[in-house]
C-alpha cells in the first residue's frame, strides 16, 4: 500500500506516513513505512517488542526525526515541526503524572500553560469523561493504576489534540483492570471522536479495540485491515501466528477448480477459496484456525465439501472450561491444534484416540511456503519441537 500526500486531506485521512525510515547507526528500526490513518479512527499498531512501534509513534510526536520519508497531518507536512507545535499528545504506559500536583491541576496543566484563565469547566468535563468527577483534590499517589491512567488520558485529551498517541497505555495494569480499561478507552474514543493511535504487543487488546490494525514486524507493516479481515484472511505466516493461532501444513498446489484452489497435503486434496490464497502455485502453507477444525472418530463420514485430514491420534487434551484444547499428531508426525466448545453434545476424546480432522473449505487459507511457518509464534521453541515434525 502506498500513501499519497493528497490522501491525507480531502479523503478524510488524518495522518499519512510516506516511506518513513528511521535508522540508529547501522540498525534500521523503521523501514520504509507507509501508513494512512483515517480521521476519527481507533487505529492499532500491533507487533512484538522491538519491532519499531514506539519509534514510529515518537516520529509522529516529533520526538524523533525520520532518517527519510515524510509525515503529513491533515494534509500538512509536519515532518520537521517541533513537538510542541504538533496537535498531537501522547499517553505512556507509566502515566507520567506530576506527583506534587493534585488530579485537578494535573488535568488543567495543558490549559494553564496555554494561558487559559477559566479552566474549571473544562477540567470538570474531562474528569467526568474519565469517570473521576470527585477525585480532583487527590494526589496521583492516592489513586490506583487504572485511575492514574485515566487521569493521564484526561490530561492529554483536554488539549483537544487532532491525534492521540497511546504507547502500551494499559501495559502496567493487571489483566482484569486491563479488560475494563479497554472498554473504557473505546467508549471515550467514541465520545470524543479524536483519532487514536494505540501501540500494543497484545493481539487481543488490538482486536477488541481497534477499527484498523497494522501488524508490524521488524520495522515493516506485514498487513493492515480490520480485526476480522486480518484474522480470517492473514497474508503472511507472521500474521497468522501472531494474531491468534494457526495450523500450517505443507502442501503443493494441484490447480484450480471453480472458485477454489486445490492443494495436495500428504495424499489428501484440500480446497481453498481463491480470495484466501496468497500463493497459487508450487509449494504452499495451507492454514486453518484451531477453532474451525472439528474432530471425528476415525473413519466417520464427513460433509462432501469439507476438507478432511485422516489418521490423526490425540496426544493431549487440555480442559479449559468453556472449551477443550486438543493436540493431535498427524501421520506425518506434525502436531496440530484443535479447539472445541464444551457444548456437552458428546464426550471428549482422550489421549490415544484415533481421529479425523475436518473443516469447511471456506475457512482455509494459503500462504507462500517461502516464509518461516513459525514466524510470529511466540510459544514456539525449536528445541522443544518433536523430532521429525514437518514444521
Ligand atoms: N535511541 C535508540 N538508539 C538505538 N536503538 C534504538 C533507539 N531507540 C530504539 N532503538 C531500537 O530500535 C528497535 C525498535 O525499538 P522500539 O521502537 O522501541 O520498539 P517497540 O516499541 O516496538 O518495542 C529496537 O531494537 C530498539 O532497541
Ligand atoms: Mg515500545
Amino acid at each position: 500500500m502506498t500513501a499519497s500526500h493528497a490522501a491525507s486531506d480531502a479523503s478524510g485521512a488524518d495522518l499519512a506516513l510516506s516511506s518513513v525510515t528511521k535508522r540508529f547507526g547501522s540498525f534500521t528500526a523503521v523501514d520504509d513505512l507507509d501508513l494512512l490513518v483515517g480521521r476519527g479512527q481507533f487505529f492499532a499498531l500491533l507487533g512484538p517488542s522491538g519491532c519499531g512501534k514506539t519509534t514510529t509513534l515518537r516520529m509522529v510526536a516529533g520526538l524523533e526525526e525520520p532518517t527519510a520519508g515524510r509525515i503529513d497531518l491533515a494534509g500538512k507536512d509536519i515532518t520537521r515541526l517541533k513537538p510542541y507545535k504538533r496537535p498531537v499528545n501522547t499517553v505512556f504506559q507509566n502515566y507520567a503524572l506530576f506527583p506534587h500536583l493534585n488530579i485537578f491541576e494535573n488535568v488543567a496543566f495543558g490549559l494553564r500553560r496555554r494561558g487559559v484563565k477559566d479552566v474549571k469547566g473544562q477540567v470538570q468535563d474531562m474528569l467526568d469523561l474519565v469517570e473521576l468527577s470527585s477525585y480532583g483534590g487527590r494526589r496521583p499517589g492516592q489513586l490506583s493504576g487504572g485511575q492514574q491512567q485515566r487521569v493521564a488520558l484526561a490530561r492529554a485529551l483536554i488539549n483537544r489534540p487532532q491525534v492521540l498517541l497511546l504507547d502500551e497505555p494499559l501495559g502496567a495494569l493487571d489483566l482484569k483492570l486491563r479488560r475494563q480499561m479497554q472498554i473504557e478507552l473505546k467508549r471515550i474514543q467514541t465520545e470524543v471522536g479524536i483519532t487514536f493511535i494505540h501501540v500494543t504487543h497484545d493481539q487481543e487488546e488490538a482486536m477488541t479495540m481497534a477499527d484498523t490494525i497494522a501488524v508490524m514486524n521488524e520495522g515493516v507493516i506485514e498487513q493492515m485491515g480490520g480485526p476480522t479481515e486480518l484474522y480470517d484472511n492473514p497474508a503472511t505466516t507472521f500474521v497468522s501466528n501472531f494474531l491468534g493461532q494457526s495450523n500450517l501444513v505443507a502442501g503443493e498446489v494441484l490447480g484450480q477448480s471453480g472458485h477454489e484452489l486445490v492443494v495436495a497435503v500428504e495424499g489428501s486434496k484440500l480446497g481453498v477459496p481463491m480470495d484466501r490464497a496468497r500463493s497459487t502455485s508450487g509449494a504452499v502453507w495451507v492454514g486453518v484456525r484451531p477453532e474451525k477444525v472439528f474432530l471425528a472418530a476415525s473413519g466417520t463420514e464427513t460433509e462432501d465439501n469439507d476438507n478432511v485430514l485422516r489418521g490423526a491420534v490425540v496426544t493431549d487434551v487440555s480442559f479449559i472450561g468453556v472449551s477443550t484444547q486438543y493436540l493431535v499428531r498427524m501421520p506425518w508426525s506434525q502436531e496440530l491444534t484443535v479447539f472445541e466448545q464444551n457444548t456437552g453434545a458428546r464426550e471428549s476424546f482422550r489421549p490415544g484416540d484415533a481421529v479425523d480432522l475436518h473443516w469447511m473449505a471456506a475457512h482455509t487459507f494459503v500462504l507462500d511456503a517461502a516464509q518461516d511457518a513459525h514466524a510470529g509464534d511466540e510459544t514456539y521453541d525449536a528445541d522443544l519441537a518433536p523430532a521429525g515434525a514437518g514444521t
